[in-house]
């Protein structure tokens, strides 16, 4: 399928769910704290959405049954929010989509609960510059490989390995549009980026080995050697100029 150029009505739409995605993370990554069930999470992420008027785009997709991805420690992603405790020290990654007017939002961030050792410290940071990079590759002109190598490039140079099973994807009216963004990749390859595409991009790294498992729920993604993982994830448009961030409050 051709890769979907939105006009300027859809990416007005696109801001309006972002915005509600940025303002719900904000608000979970000040509630988050040891001792809370991440069902909790999942409810005020619910809460959130519902009263700015948009709608979670994760409930019911393919049989997904809550509006956030709470995935902890070695879970990279699509972690079930449920009955498990937070605990202090650990590394939260949520991940929250909306729909406004049709058309949809998609980000994630990570966080530690408590305090964070050197190596997450540096896993998150690692993760945030990753993304970054992707984004600044995001431009009219330039190859999706651009965006791909961007991240993994940062996210090597730092000793941290990039997530190859799991991947970005454009976005739109449809929460998974062509093409896919994966986090590695060559410059130069891939289809152009052109004026009015929108990618979710979402480096996903990990302090150990890139293979991963899926959880006896079918769902919940982890490091196959139980090493830490990290997740952050903006939607993005490709304009004439920078990048918008279209995730933000
Ligand atoms: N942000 C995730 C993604 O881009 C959300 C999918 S979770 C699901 O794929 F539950 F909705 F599948
Ligand atoms: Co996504």
């Amino acid at each position: 399928m051709a890769i979907g150029i939105k006009n300027e009505r859809e990416l007005q739409a696109m801001r309006k769910a972002g915005c509600m995605v940025a303002r719900v993370l904000d608000v979970l990554s000040g509630s988050v704290c040891a001792g809370m069930e991440t069902a909790e999470l999942d409810e005020i992420a619910e809460r959130e959405v519902r009263a700015m008027g948009g709608r979670p785009s994760f409930k019911g997709y393919r049989g997904y049954p809550a509006s956030l991805c709470v995935s902890i420690n070695d879970e990279i992603v699509h972690g079930i929010p449920g009955r498990r405790v937070i605990k202090s020290g650990d590394v939260v990654s949520l991940d929250f989509g909306a729909i406004a007017d049709g058309f949809q939002g998609d980000a994630a961030t990570t966080v530690v609960v408590g305090q964070a050792g050197m190596l997450t410290m540096g896993l998150l940071d690692a993760t945030w510059e990753s993304l970054n990079a992707g984004i600044a590759a995001a431009r009219a002109g330039g190859r999706l490989g651009d965006i791909s190598s961007a991240i993994q490039c940062c996210a090597e140079s730092r000793g941290f390995t990039v997530v190859r099973e799991y991947t970005g994807h454009g976005i739109g009216h449809a929460m998974h549009e062509d093409p896919l963004v994966p986090n590695f990749g060559e410059p130069g390859t891939g289809p152009e980026l052109k004026k009015g595409m929108t990618l979710a991009i979402e480096p996903m790294l990990t302090t150990g080995d890139w293979r991963t498992k899926v959880g006896r729920d079918k769902w919940v993604v982890s490091t196959l050697d139980g090493s830490l993982a990290a997740h952050f994830e903006h939607t993005v448009a490709v304009t004439d100029g920078e990048p918008e961030i279209m995730t933000k409050a």
